[in-house]
C-alpha cells in the first residue's frame, strides 16, 4: 500500500490531514478486512514508531491475529496502550457502549497530555470505532456522544486521530461534516451517493458500479479527489514462536 495513502489517513502529526476519517460500506463488504491490513502497513511504517491504535469492536471480533488479546477492562485497555502498538478494546454492556467508548476516548485524551521526561518520544494515537453505526448519535440527525464530539473536533492538536467505520454514509453524524480529512469507501448504495453528493459534494457516481467484491476508493476530503484501488491481500497474522523451554532444547538435541 501506498505509504502516502497510509499517512493521510492514520499519521496523527497535527498536518491539515491529521483530522479524523470514515469509512463507509455495507455489511460484509471488507471493512475489517481492509482496515487491519491498512494498520498492519502503517506498523512497518517508521513514522508510526510512537503512534499507538486503539481498536474498539462492538462485534467483539478482531483480525490482529492470535498474538492480541482482547481487553474489555478500561483501564487495562488505557494500560496496554502504554507499551503496546496495537490494543484490541471490546466493549461488553450493551446498555452502556457509548459510556466505555467514551471513557476510552477521554483515557486517550489523558495519555497525551501526560507529563513526561524530557528525552521521552511524544506519542500519538489512532482510535478506531469499528461498526460504529450500533452507537447511538451515529445518524445524520443525531449527536453523537461528549467525547466522539471532542475527538472529532479537537483530537488533531493533540495528536489524537479517530476512524469511524460505518454501514452508510448517513451514520456519519452532521458534526463530522467539515471535520474530516479522508473517507474511504467499498460498496455502497445509491442512497449513499446522493447523500455523499448532498453533504460532502462529491459525486461517486463514476465508481459506484465499479466498487464491490472488496475494490475500495480512497476520497480525499481536503482535496475532492478520488483513487480507486483493487482488493487487498488480507494480512496474515502467525502467531509469534514461543521459545522453546530450556528442558525442551537439551531434549531435543
Ligand atoms: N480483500 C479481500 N479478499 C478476500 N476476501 C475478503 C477480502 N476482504 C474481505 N474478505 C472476506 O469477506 C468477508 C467479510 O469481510 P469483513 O472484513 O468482515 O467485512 P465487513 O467488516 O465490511 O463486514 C470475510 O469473510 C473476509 O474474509
Ligand atoms: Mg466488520
Amino acid at each position: 500500500m501506498s505509504q502516502h495513502l497510509i499517512e493521510k489517513l492514520f499519521l496523527p502529526d497535527g498536518s491539515p490531514y491529521a483530522l479524523s476519517s470514515a469509512m463507509c460500506a455495507r455489511s460484509g463488504s471488507g471493512k475489517t478486512t481492509l482496515l487491519t491490513r491498512l494498520v498492519a502497513d502503517a506498523r512497518k511504517n517508521p513514522k508510526f514508531k510512537e503512534t499507538r491504535f486503539i481498536y474498539v469492536s462492538v462485534k467483539e471480533e478482531h483480525l490482529f491475529g492470535p498474538d492480541i488479546e482482547p481487553i474489555s477492562d478500561i483501564g487495562e485497555a488505557l494500560k496496554s496502550m502504554r507499551k503496546n502498538p496495537i490494543t484490541v478494546f471490546y466493549p461488553m454492556d450493551a446498555e452502556y457502549y457509548e459510556g466505555e467508548v467514551d471513557s476510552i476516548i477521554e483515557g486517550v485524551f489523558r495519555l497525551s497530555s501526560e507529563k513526561r521526561k524530557k528525552d521521552e518520544p511524544e506519542p500519538s494515537f489512532v482510535i478506531i470505532i469499528d461498526d460504529a453505526n450500533i452507537l447511538k448519535g451515529f445518524d445524520s440527525r443525531g449527536q453523537p456522544s461528549p467525547m466522539v464530539k471532542k475527538l472529532t473536533i479537537a483530537g488533531r492538536s493533540k495528536r489524537i486521530r479517530g476512524m469511524f467505520i460505518l454501514h452508510r454514509l448517513a451514520n456519519l453524524p452532521r458534526l463530522m461534516n467539515g471535520n474530516l480529512s479522508s473517507l474511504i469507501i467499498m460498496n455502497i448504495s445509491q442512497m449513499d451517493n446522493d447523500y455523499g453528493k448532498k453533504i460532502f459534494g462529491i459525486e461517486f457516481d463514476s465508481i459506484i458500479g465499479e466498487l464491490g467484491e472488496y475494490r475500495w476508493a480512497y476520497v480525499d476530503l481536503l482535496k475532492e479527489s478520488i483513487s480507486k484501488y483493487n482488493p487487498i491481500e488480507p494480512a496474515v497474522f502467525k502467531p509469534k514462536k514461543k521459545k522453546k523451554s530450556r528442558a525442551r532444547s537439551i531434549f531435543s538435541l
